[in-house]
């Protein structure tokens, strides 16, 4: 493989299935410098006379090589253990400075350490911190001030001992279907698409309806409703099949009509009793990282929201709005491996996901996780080959198909992602949700063995259960089945296999449809179209006569029920 082949291929840009900045903005650009600090500090466990706490500082001011955050307490809370950073206490100030490892805070970066302390009577938050003796901004964090299900103590997985809320309507529509029967009970991704869905497009239920209805599922148990924060300015910038209702500069909007009416509802008391996870923004960021500036695969469209940094200031907004509710669990969409895969792209995803992480007075605490394979077509396992294996002298990865990727599928993939997003600065508590509606490819054409060891592309075409032309092709592909059925903690650093796809709703139209939403007509849902730099020029793989994004698709509905792995 030539250099700049490789070149070309490893920058591989991919967008998402469910719809589908070198550097992004600079923090100067996306106007969070103002803010000196912000403290987050988080009551994560409380008994009758003690607690324990994680506090997390972002700094926005200079860079430091030492560093001392001082708070003051209303009641008797005393310090009795810490780690990550030194303690001391006198009276009711408390003094934390950095331990040797931890000294240096880049400017935007972060610092979070945990105790445990004692204290009777009320534990009341501290309300003021410092940093280096300048006063900080106090964001979300919060505590149980009244302990029990629900009332605001976050679990470190919200799907564990959970029911999952069944969206009535996808159920209906499944429901109505030959066979469908057999999976409309499943939970699926409740989808705020646009501002109007909000209180419920054409009569169908809005957001309050929703959680009402999930209340009414709950019962005395406890149960994650499924949120996806899908509406951007300039949304889908690498494709037309999901463009959305939001112009590229939109994002006042965004905020005020969108984000916040959202975040005004899930803190309605009422709803302080369900876990409400939230999907941030599919197949946004990593846009600006592989399809903008020199890539081959760079589009206008996502070069400007680079620029303008509205995804970066989009989602840093709705982290920040939605993790002050207390039981609002945010995971970030992180693409999947046939997307960020790539070491030109791995690495700075991740990068970029803290930057817009810790915008608009968002910090990493906001971030509860992250979610892969929205919902995409790649396989969880392929147990067939691994990027270890070569052929003939050659390793999978030079193989056409691996393309010199990291990673072979989705699961591999998680666990790794999520380590690097350890790595740059989120806390080690984060769990994967990995979307598995779509990435089923059971039925007649999934490979029993490994691939004839003739070459490397015998070796992997002939196992790969993932039977698309190319990894890039991400519009309603053929042969495609259901994935596993949702589940809680099904593998190391997994918080759930979920279905946030709901299985039956279109990538997008195989041919033009006039519509109001938004949406384009891609080419990449035709499937007679011979591919763009993003697929590498392959054949889309698209099923034919295929609705607008997000409508009904009966015939794919029935082929992912035909294809589903492990069958129904
Ligand atoms: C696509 C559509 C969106 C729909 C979602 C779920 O992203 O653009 O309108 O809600 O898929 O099917």
């Amino acid at each position: 493989m030539s250099r700049t082949r490789t070149a070309i291929l490893a920058s591989m840009a991919l967008v998402a299935g469910a719809t589908g900045a070198a550097a992004a903005a600079s923090q100067a650009d996306i106007g969070i410098a103002a803010i000196p600090c912000t403290v987050t500090y988080t009551v994560q466990n409380q008994w009758s006379t003690g607690f324990t706490a994680a506090v997390n500082v972002t700094n926005n001011s200079a860079a430091k090589s030492s560093w001392a955050v001082k708070w003051s307490y209303a009641g008797n809370q005393q310090v009795t253990s810490g780690w990550n950073a030194k303690f001391s206490q006198s009276g009711t100030a408390v003094t934390v400075a950095n331990e040797t490892y931890n000294g240096t805070l880049a400017t935007g970066g972060s610092v979070s350490f945990g105790f445990n302390g004692s204290y009777s009577g009320t534990n009341a938050l501290p309300t003021t911190f410092t940093l280096d003796g300048v006063t900080c901004n106090v964001d979300g964090g919060g505590g149980p001030t009244d302990p029990g299900p629900g009332t605001g103590t976050k679990v470190d997985n919200p799907y564990t001992g959970a029911k999952v809320y069944v969206n009535p309507e996808w159920s209906a529509k499944a429901a109505a279907e030959t066979g469908g029967s057999r999976i409309s009970n499943q939970p699926t991704g409740v989808w705020l698409d646009r501002i109007a869905a909000i209180n419920g497009v054409n009569g169908g239920m809005g957001l309050r309806a929703h959680l009402d209805a999930a209340l009414q599922q709950k019962g005395t148990g406890e149960l994650v409703v499924q949120l996806v924060i899908y509406n951007l300015p300039g949304r889908d910038c690498a494709a037309l099949a999901s463009n959305g209702e939001l112009g590229p500069t939109e994002i006042d909007k965004y905020k005020t009509q969108y984000i916040d009416p959202i975040a005004a509802i899930l803190a309605d008391t009422k709803y302080a009793g369900l876990r409400i996870v939230t999907t941030v923004e599919i197949d946004s960021l990593p846009n600006l990282v592989t399809n903008t500036g020199s890539r081959p695969t760079a589009t206008p469209e996502c070069d400007v929201m680079k620029a303008n940094g509205n995804y970066v200031k989009g989602v840093g907004y709705a982290l920040n709005k939605l993790g002050d509710v207390p039981n609002v669990y945010n995971y970030v969409d992180a693409g999947h491996h046939g997307w960020i895969g790539w070491d030109d792209n791995f690495g700075p995803s991740a990068d970029l996901f803290k930057q817009a992480a810790t915008a608009e007075g968002a910090t990493v605490n906001d971030v509860h996780g992250f979610i892969t394979n929205t919902a995409n077509y790649s396989a969880l396992k392929e147990n067939n080959f691994t990027i270890n294996d070569t052929v003939a002298g050659k390793s999978v990865r030079e193989s056409k198909w691996v393309d010199w990727n990291r990673y072979t599928d989705e699961l591999s993939f998680a666990q790794a992602f999520r380590n690097q997003l350890v790595t740059v600065g989120f806390p080690s508590t984060i769990g994967m949700l990995i979307d598995t509606s779509r990435n089923g490819w059971g039925g007649t054409a999934r490979p029993t063995g490994p691939g004839a060891t003739t070459t490397v592309d015998t070796y992997v075409d002939g196992g790969r259960y993932d039977r698309r032309f190319q990894l890039g092709n991400w519009c309603n592909q053929s042969g495609a089945g259901l994935g596993e059925r949702p589940k809680a903690a099904p593998a190391t650093g997994i918080d759930a296999y979920v279905w946030m796809k709901p299985p039956g709703e279109s990538d997008g139209s195989s041919s033009a449809i006039p519509n109001n939403e938004g949406k384009g007509f891609d080419r990449m849902c035709d499937p007679t179209y011979t591919g763009n730099a993003r697929n590498n020029f392959n054949m889309s793989g698209a099923l034919p006569n295929s609705p607008v994004s997000g409508h009904w698709f009966s015939a794919q509905f029935q082929e992912l029920m035909r294809n589903a792995y492990p069958a129904l």
